[in-house]
């Protein structure tokens, strides 16, 4: 392989964007190259590398090798032909013909077809050079793993290749002085962990060390040789589960994702349980922060394996949580979140290295953790904002995550506001007869004929619906073993635009219609929504019971959407975004028709999918992302639900379904709902009614 020049500045243009205007134009002998799809163009010289003339013409071209031809960085395609519009003729004479460099390429990244090392081909004639995507530096990232939106990389901490210099004494002058001359980095430090690193790969006689740069001034990591990729994890640290995104911090590629349950749940399902639990065993809070931290490194450890990576890669971490998760994470006391006024430790983001949290990662990581916007409202909050925006589009925008807290955000008129509201694990499909975990064999989607008010269901681990020939084959593995929180929302939405439930929620309630699926249950009744008959498998009910802890949580959510549109002085929502895995799963109708949200043009009512854990994973890979959500959260204008006396006026009507007095005009336009039932809603019996299904009341 010919070595490179020992200072040829080929670095990065990570900050230099402006072309220089010198090259606008040039001698005749020099040779004209437009870059696409940035449109840079300009004279270069003769000979001048593809990379060489990238960054005098304000080009964003990757390199971590420095133009060594090792990291494949820098790849880009030239192209030939006639571009009138460029005035160029371009041939294949106007580029240096591959070399032993690139011929003995064999890097992480392939060099396909006519794809060249940008550091290696020289410029001959006039030309038009594409950039490809992969080979951009500040690239927006699309990955269908996880909606990142528009985040443009901006990574905090980034890899460079430098050459050992010959007199190796001071490595640390030696260092910085060459990261000054090679990469026009001025003001780094070296840390000191790594200087003891550079010191001794330096002893061990190499040529080049990589160095991993954090915030473009610090030194933090040391190797011997290339290094040419650094990794990060994005946690959102919830309270039923723990989710994470392993990603390449320079390409921004998701390289993995998972999860894995937060172990947490043995001292408490909810979170108040879990504070309760420490406020009533001294030490208990060691105990949850010592659970979670050992969830997250079996996380880290289950990512790596699955991303083909090893710990010892992982240099940045973001995580996020709701407040009590954030303090028992860090290690904070929860307790002051327990009780009113609800006061966080900090509301401020924390930088920190990742080894005080004992995360088993490299030991320079650090762990960024987003901050928290109030005693109720949290990190994974700001995530969610980081994802959504919500403040930058026109309307009234609602943005609801729902857990055992449903986290919601409304914005409007300039301002932003955020509550949180205490909707318990019903949703969870805990507090329910039948409930379960979102997992195979659970009913998720129900339907209910409103003439014979027969039910039919699908399970998840099958799209054949139960009225479906193979329905029973496509579910002999897994069985039919309960319902989850989607098909609790649904069922109950049914049973009463079925006519089989009043709108107090009362199973065969006064005006309502009878069924042989409606059975006696003590002094109250039930739904039989599934019966295995001779089938092995038990009977899954709908009983009272399940249907007040559906009640009760979807009222403690309507109660605090309501709360801040008194706040911001609206009575109509103009987009909804559902956010969370329970958001992704929910048929936005029949959530809209149990009351669980507002009024609101179904067509504009949508899964944002996991924006907590989209929003962090653009903390991971955006320092510019990180300031961007701190100031958003300064500005949030906070809503204490519980402090709040209107919220219990709005509870007690949004017990009803689908409210007690507001109307429903939007929803209207896609399913025709039936007269309200039932004392509180001042209606009494009604007429047996036939329903046209609409198109919304699809199969899916
Ligand atoms: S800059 Fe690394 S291979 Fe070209």
């Amino acid at each position: 392989m010919t070595p490179a020049p020992r200072c040829v500045n080929v670095a990065v243009v990570a900050a230099a964007h402006r072309p220089d205007p010198e090259l606008m134009s040039g001698p005749v002998d020099d040779h004209l190259v437009v870059f696409t799809p940035s449109g840079h163009r300009g004279h270069v010289p003769d000979d001048t590398t593809v990379l060489d003339a990238a960054r005098r013409l304000g080009v964003d071209l990757d390199s971590v090798c420095g133009g060594r031809g090792i990291c494949g960085r820098c790849q880009v395609e030239p192209t030939f032909g006639e571009f009138a519009k460029h005035n160029i003729a371009a041939s294949g004479e106007h580029i240096s013909p591959r070399g032993p460099v690139e011929n003995d390429y064999r890097g992480r990244r392939p060099l396909l077809g006519d794809l060249r090392l940008g550091c290696s081909a020289r410029i001959r004639g006039d030309l038009v050079i594409d950039v490809p995507a992969t080979s951009q530096v500040h690239r927006q990232v699309i990955r269908k793993e996880v909606d990142l939106g528009d985040v443009q990389l901006d990574p905090v901490l980034v890899l460079r290749l430098v050459e050992v210099p010959d007199e190796r004494g001071r490595p640390a002058k030696w260092l910085t002085d060459s990261l000054a001359g090679q990469w026009g980095l001025t003001d780094v430090e070296v840390e000191s962990r790594a200087g003891e690193e550079l010191g001794q790969v330096v002893a061990a006689g190499v040529e080049t060390v990589t160095v991993a740069i954090r915030d473009g001034t610090r030194v933090v990591a040391v190797w011997g040789g290339l290094r040419d990729r650094a990794l990060g994890v994005a946690v959102d640290v919830g309270s039923t589960t723990i989710a994470g995104h392993l990603c390449d911090l320079a390409t921004g590629e998701v390289l993995a994702t998972g999860g894995t349950m937060n172990p947490q749940i043995r001292f408490g399902e909810d979170l108040m349980s879990r504070v309760s639990y420490v406020m009533m065993n001294p030490g208990g809070e060691v105990e949850l922060t010592s659970a979670v931290r050992d969830a997250l490194n079996s996380l880290l450890e289950d990512l790596c394996r699955s991303g083909g990576a090893s710990r010892e890669e992982l240099l940045e971490l973001v995580l996020v949580g709701n407040p009590i998760m954030h303090h028992l994470f860090l290690g904070y006391d929860p307790t002051p979140l327990g009780t009113a006024p609800f006061t966080l430790a900090t509301g401020e983001a924390i930088d920190l290295p990742a080894s005080d949290l004992d995360l088993e990662t490299h030991p320079a990581a650090r762990a960024h953790v987003l901050p928290c916007i109030a005693g109720h409202v949290g990190a994974d909050t700001a995530a969610v904002i980081l994802a959504t925006r919500p403040q930058e589009r026109a309307g009234v925008q609602l943005v609801v995550d729902v857990g055992t807290n449903a986290e919601i955000v409304l914005s409007g008129n300039g301002r932003v506001l955020a509550a949180s509201s205490p909707t318990g694990p019903a949703f969870e499909g805990a507090q329910v007869s039948s409930g379960q975990r979102a997992t195979p064999g659970a009913i998720e989607r129900v339907r209910i004929d409103t003439e014979t008010g027969e039910p039919r269901f699908r399970v998840i681990g099958s799209e054949i619906w139960s009225d479906e020939p193979g329905f029973d084959d496509a579910v002999a593995e897994t069985g039919i073993t309960g319902i989850c929180g989607s098909g609790i929302i649904e069922v109950v939405a049914e049973l009463w635009l079925a006519g089989l439930m009043d709108s107090d929620g009362v199973i065969g309630g006064a005006g309502t219609r009878t069924s042989p699926r409606i059975v006696a249950d003590g002094r109250t009744y039930s739904y039989v929504l599934h019966d295995p008959g001779t089938h092995d498998g038990h009977q899954i009910l709908v009983t009272q019971n399940d249907i007040r802890a559906i009640q009760l949580a979807k009222a403690a959510l309507y109660a605090g959407v309501r709360l801040l549109m008194d706040h911001l002085g609206v009575d109509q929502v103009d987009q909804i975004g559902l956010a969370g895995a329970f958001g992704s799963h929910i048929d936005t109708v029949r959530a809209t028709v149990l009351g669980l949200i507002p009024d609101c043009d179904p067509d504009r009512v949508a899964s944002v999918g996991n924006a907590a854990g989209a929003g962090a994973a653009m903390a991971l890979l955006s320092g510019t992302a990180r300031v961007e959500i701190q100031d958003s959260v300064r500005r949030i204008e906070k809503v204490e639900t519980a402090l709040e006396p209107s919220f219990q006026e709005h509870f007690v009507d949004a017990m009803a379904i689908p409210h007690r007095t507001a109307d429903y005009p939007g929803l209207s336009t896609r399913i025709e709902l039936p007269p309200r039932t039932g004392p509180s809603t001042g209606g009494g019996r009604r007429e047996r009614r036939r329903r046209t299904p609409t198109q919304s009341e699809d199969q899916q």
